[in-house]
């Protein structure tokens, strides 16, 4: 089951900041939007209560890290205050992973980071003493995600295949780093276009800048949302 609405990095400081840009957009259109540390932190709970009042679905991306009865506890506040998607570290292991499902409940998606994209290979087995490829990490990362009961990963679109391959094929892959055709890149290395990353199989897609830094946010976010509908 895909999503058919690109999910919008809300990168903000301020609820003033996410206010002016979502008023370019028209009220009947309903977004999913990414909620980030930044603003999350910077606004509290308030934010995803005003989000959620204007109709708008929820990715809360504060990636949990910590003993499981932490994580379930956090999930439960994080359960009451309605987001539709939040997400953990699978480096805390199965037994937190569980955790988290159980304080998140089924009603939202649960899904993990494996490793982050910033960490090279060499870094990885520098400071986590981890010896395999990276790629083995994400994939190892990513059944111990199936296995304690997640929905899927956050993981680059080019890795898709590899970890559907490796759990099952209804194994939610989010995937950033999207750049429509001819877009800029900003600092993303490896990208795909939405058409790109909708057949490969990709269950949903974030874009931040391509939407919030264009001249028409609103044009820009619809000709993204008709590219991935269309082919996914
Ligand atoms: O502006 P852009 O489309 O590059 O924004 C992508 C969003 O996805 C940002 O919020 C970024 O932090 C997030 N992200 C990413 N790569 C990852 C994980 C998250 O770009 N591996």
């Amino acid at each position: 089951m895909k999503e058919k609405r690109p999910i919008i990095a809300l990168d903000f400081a301020s609820k003033g900041e996410v206010q002016s840009f979502l008023e370019q957009f028209p009220a009947h259109e309903k977004l999913y939007v990414k909620v980030g540390m930044e603003l999350y932190y910077a606004e509290g709970p308030s934010i995803i209560s005003y989000l959620k009042d204007c109709g708008h679905s929820i990715f809360l991306d504060i990636k949990l890290h910590d003993i499981p009865n932490t994580v379930e506890s956090a999930m439960r506040v994080l359960a009451k205050l309605g987001v539709d998607m939040t997400n953990v570290h699978a480096a805390g292991g199965v037994e937190m992973m569980k955790a988290a499902r159980r304080g998140l409940g089924s009603e939202a998606v649960l899904i993990a980071v494996t490793q982050l994209t910033s960490t090279s290979e060499e870094q990885m087995r520098a400071d986590q003493n981890i010896q395999t490829s990276l790629q083995d990490a994400v994939v190892h990362y990513a059944q111990k995600a199936a296995q304690a009961g997640l929905d899927g990963v956050v993981c680059s679109a080019h890795e898709v295949a590899l970890i559907k391959g490796a759990t099952r094929s209804d194994f939610v892959c989010l995937t950033p780093g999207i750049r429509p055709a001819g877009d800029d890149l900003g600092d993303q290395k490896r990208v795909m276009t939405p058409a790109e990353a909708a057949r490969i199989g990709s269950n949903y897609i974030v874009v931040g800048r391509p939407v919030t830094r264009a001249e028409n946010p609103y044009q820009a976010y619809l000709a993204i949302k008709e590219e991935w509908a269309q082919h996914s």
